[in-house]
């Protein structure tokens, strides 16, 4: 069976709107826990703009396995290792981007990612790549030392949304190769980004997927599955209080 890791970012994205305490993305990941996922990821990015140092520490001590999405920068990385989670993935990451745009690139940053491979290795993390279905950067992978890679399905999602069925199938099929390909290297095998209720059915089918990690279409649905009864719950205070003698 695939595993799921949630990301717990965008409950940290909404803390920071008020920059208060509430919602809280640990106590977020105590209800994924108990809903079945497997792993909790959260992304410590260099401009904090979502995720807290103070989050990540928090996390450690209560998830049953953390997953760190970083990028390659040296202050994040003397953080995860300290925190020392279960798995770090390490990703692209851009001031301006909205989200992690493109996957890695190992094979031009490959001395730099092997040294912090080794790094991780020599606490016991376990390490995964965020790359394109991309056999030159599977390979480059591979010789880095990593643990896993992590295939990025944006662009398969985007092309999802719009329908482009010729096109997202082709995408579809460069991410079953690779997989086939990185497996046969002795690389795992992840996949994440823009993943949804919908377009996930496709990735489900290719087997040797071991984890998905979902963050934005499960917090966006969350949204939706609770605010009825998050409204009916002030209205019903509305209520009781009006019926209450002067
Ligand atoms: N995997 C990686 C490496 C990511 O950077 C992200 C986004 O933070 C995700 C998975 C989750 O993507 P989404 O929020 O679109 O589900």
């Amino acid at each position: 069976m695939k595993k799921l890791g949630v990301n717990i970012d965008h409950i940290a994205t909404l803390r920071q709107a008020r920059r208060g305490r509430f919602p809280d993305p640990v106590f977020a990941a105590g209800i994924c826990e108990i809903a079945g996922c497997d792993s909790i990821v959260c992304h410590l990015r260099e401009d904090r703009r979502h995720i807290q140092d103070r989050d990540v520490y928090a996390l450690k001590e209560t998830v049953r396995r953390l997953n760190l999405e970083m990028a390659v920068n040296e202050e994040i990385v003397k953080i995860a290792l300290n925190v020392c989670p279960a798995q770090v993935t390490l990703v692209p990451e851009k001031r301006e981007e909205l989200t992690t745009e493109g996957g890695l690139d190992v094979s031009g940053n490959a001395n730099r990612i092997a040294q912090v491979i080794d790094r991780f290795h020599e606490k016991g993390i376990t390490v995964s790549l965020f790359i394109e279905p991309d056999h030159r950067q599977i390979e480059a992978s591979k010789i880095a030392g990593a643990d896993a890679i992590e295939i990025h399905t944006g662009k398969f999602a985007e092309l999802f949304e719009k329908h482009e069925e010729t096109m997202w199938y082709q995408e579809y099929e460069r991410i079953a190769k690779s997989t086939e390909y990185a497996m046969s290297t002795g690389l795992k095998v992840h996949a994440g980004h823009g993943l949804d209720y919908r377009n996930i059915h496709p990735i489900l089918s290719i087997p040797r997927i071991e984890e998905l990690n979902i963050g934005y279409s499960i917090i966006c649905k969350a949204v939706f599955v609770g605010l009825h009864s998050a409204v009916k719950e002030m209205v019903s205070l509305l209520r009781q209080a009006g019926n209450q003698p002067e």
